[in-house]
């Protein structure tokens, strides 16, 4: 049984508090930092905790200088042709400071994906950044770690707007971007680019087939979405094994700009069985307001079991439409919706009506009672703006820029301020569920039982979840290589001369349920998570 909070809490104890929604059940928010220097387009954290903002470079000046007085001297960039600013920093939560880092090559629009050792990879973007591949080797939080463009190689076709996905044997694909509709992969071992016509095909008046929703499904086929079209596509023999129907309503990837998650894959069932949401989007026409300005975006999300044959769309009402949201993977389970405008679409001020309040999505609810609308922030976040879980469980807000330059005036200007969401979970009313983590390991092989020790202040229930969440790169509604595995939890122990509980799990079966890489793994307790210990899965 999956004891998710809110419906356990309100189906229980808090029956008659739950109407209206109080901040304790609704959640709250913090802000963090009032100015991080720059407005984050691509946000990652990283396995020290710390996270990579990142925006364009062509921006104009933003409001921190690069490192010990550098400059940046680029005779084709937009704006600043000799630029002392940075355009990407380093974020440390907890003590919420911010390092600037060195990026030299245009970013915008650009994808990523950590490597199995924890190198963040970052490919392509616009003008000198089209071709490019950066690294970005994390470092204890006093280290001066920062970017490294390779000189040595490059992508074989320029990328802007393009998806990232880990794979099981290490590598990364990457998938379309504008008007490119092939596939290739790092490193790339002299493979050329292959084709895939299903990018073509999607690709529309307005586009709708940019940063196409990828996700790597236990079958090992990759789940692709662009535009309203999805398929299953074998990447080692390069052939569609499926094509699924169409999803009901509008457009949902860039520029109408709806999310998408792989819905948890679960031990329950030996991984087998794997479900993916889609919510949002925007009305065809939205896009340069033509002939659409500021559209009613999309209400609805669907959902799709992508295992089992001639399955089709479900398709679920949200308690108010969205574009450019994104959608967060908790710890619990539960599928956090936030960011983005009610009305438009993503482009430089094709959008109004910022969607404040965040909604939560508990895919083992009832149908028709899976939505819960949580408190509202007070900040827009529509284009270019960001959401990523944190190691501590809270969720980092960031960016928002719907100008082509940095723009403080007028409806949305430039937003440079982090906000936290804390989802109910990490209200004081629940605190007494929630798990303390002691020792936590470091790393673990597939298929292997380790155990994880917790103090907990109340009795816990009888079988607390493992839970274990990968860190995707964040950028424009979609967050690449998002994935979570509920463990299979085989013992839970108390131990009373220490006060713990011991928790005996199985790291995942494989690297096709979970490819080689660092993951946060909670202890989940009442739906209450603990933080994350970092764990390196590997063979
Ligand atoms: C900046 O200077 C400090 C002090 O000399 C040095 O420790 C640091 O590594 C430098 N940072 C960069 C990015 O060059
Ligand atoms: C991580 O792996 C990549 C790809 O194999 C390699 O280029 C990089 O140097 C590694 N980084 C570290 C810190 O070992
Ligand atoms: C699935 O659809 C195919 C093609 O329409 C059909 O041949 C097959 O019998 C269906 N399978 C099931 C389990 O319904
Ligand atoms: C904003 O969106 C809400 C929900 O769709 C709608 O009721 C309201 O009319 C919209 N406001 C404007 C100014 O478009
Ligand atoms: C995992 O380990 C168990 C017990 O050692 C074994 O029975 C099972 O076959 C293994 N599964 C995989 C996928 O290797």
């Amino acid at each position: 049984m999956d004891s998710s909070l809110l419906s356990l809490r309100c189906a229980t104890i808090f029956l008659i508090f739950c109407m209206p929604l109080t901040n304790a059940q609704g959640g709250s928010w913090k802000l963090l930092v009032k100015n991080a220097g720059i407005a984050s387009m691509h946000t990652a954290v990283t396995h020290f905790g710390t996270v990579v903002l990142l925006d364009r470079t062509d921006v104009g000046p933003s409001q921190i200088n690069l490192p010990n007085g550098t400059c940046r001297d680029d005779p084709n960039d937009l704006t600043s042709t000799h630029d002392c600013t940075a355009h990407s920093v380093l974020f440390t939560p907890g003590t919420n400071t911010i390092r600037p880092l060195t990026i030299s090559t245009d970013t915008w629009c650009s994808s990523g994906q950590f490597f199995p050792n924890g190198t963040l990879v970052q490919t392509g973007g616009d003008f000198d950044g089209n071709l490019k591949i950066r690294y970005f080797s994390p470092c204890v939080r006093s280290g001066t770690c920062d970017w490294v463009e390779a000189t040595d190689q490059q992508l074989q076709e320029g990328r802007w707007y393009a998806t990232n996905h880990l794979l099981p044997d290490g590598r990364q694909i990457i998938v379309g971007g504008r008007g490119v509709y092939t596939t290739e992969f790092i490193p790339a071992n002299g493979q050329a680019p292959t084709q895939l016509p299903f990018l073509h095909q999607t690709d529309d008046f307005q586009h709708d087939n940019y940063y196409p929703f990828v996700h790597l499904i236990p079958d090992g086929n990759l789940f692709i979405f662009a535009n309203r079209d999805s398929i299953l596509y074998n990447y080692i023999t390069n052939t569609v094994v499926r094509q699924f129907d169409t999803i009901p309503g509008e457009p949902r990837n860039y520029p109408s700009a709806g999310s998408s998650v792989l819905l948890p894959l679960t031990a329950s069932d030996d991984f087998q069985s794997a479900s993916v949401l889609v919510c949002g989007g925007a009305q065809f026409g939205a896009f340069a307001n033509f002939p659409l300005a500021f559209a009613v975006a999309s209400q609805t999300c669907g959902r799709i079991d992508v295992i089992t044959p001639n399955t089709t769309w479900e398709m679920e009402t949200m308690p108010m439409p969205r574009t450019m949201g994104d959608m967060v993977l908790l710890p619990s389970g539960d599928v956090l919706i936030i960011n983005g405008a009610q009305n438009g679409c993503s482009g430089w001020g094709f959008a109004n009506n910022a969607s404040l309040s965040p909604v939560l999505y508990q895919p083992n609810g009832l149908a028709g009672q899976r939505f819960t609308t949580l408190t509202a922030t007070t900040i827009a976040r529509v284009y270019h703006s960001t959401a990523n879980l944190l190691p501590d469980a809270r969720v980092l807000v960031a960016g928002s820029n719907t100008h082509q330059f940095y723009t403080f005036s007028g409806d949305f200007p430039t937003e440079l301020r982090l906000e936290a969401f804390y989802p109910p979970y990490l209200s004081p009313s629940f605190a007494a569920d929630k798990p303390r983590l002691f020792n936590p390991l470091t790393s673990v092989r597939y298929n292997t039982s380790f155990r994880l020790q917790v103090t907990i202040q109340n009795p816990p229930q009888l079988n607390m979840e493992v839970n274990m969440v990968s860190a995707p790169f964040t950028t424009h509604s979609f967050s690449q290589g998002q994935r979570l595995l509920k463990l299979k939890v085989v013992s839970q122990a108390f131990i009373t001369a220490t006060n713990r509980y011991i928790i005996s799990a199985i790291a995942p079966p494989n690297p096709v349920v979970a490819p080689p890489a660092y993951y946060m793994v909670f202890v989940v307790n009442e739906g209450s998570p603990s933080g994350a210990a970092w764990i390196r899965v590997s063979h």
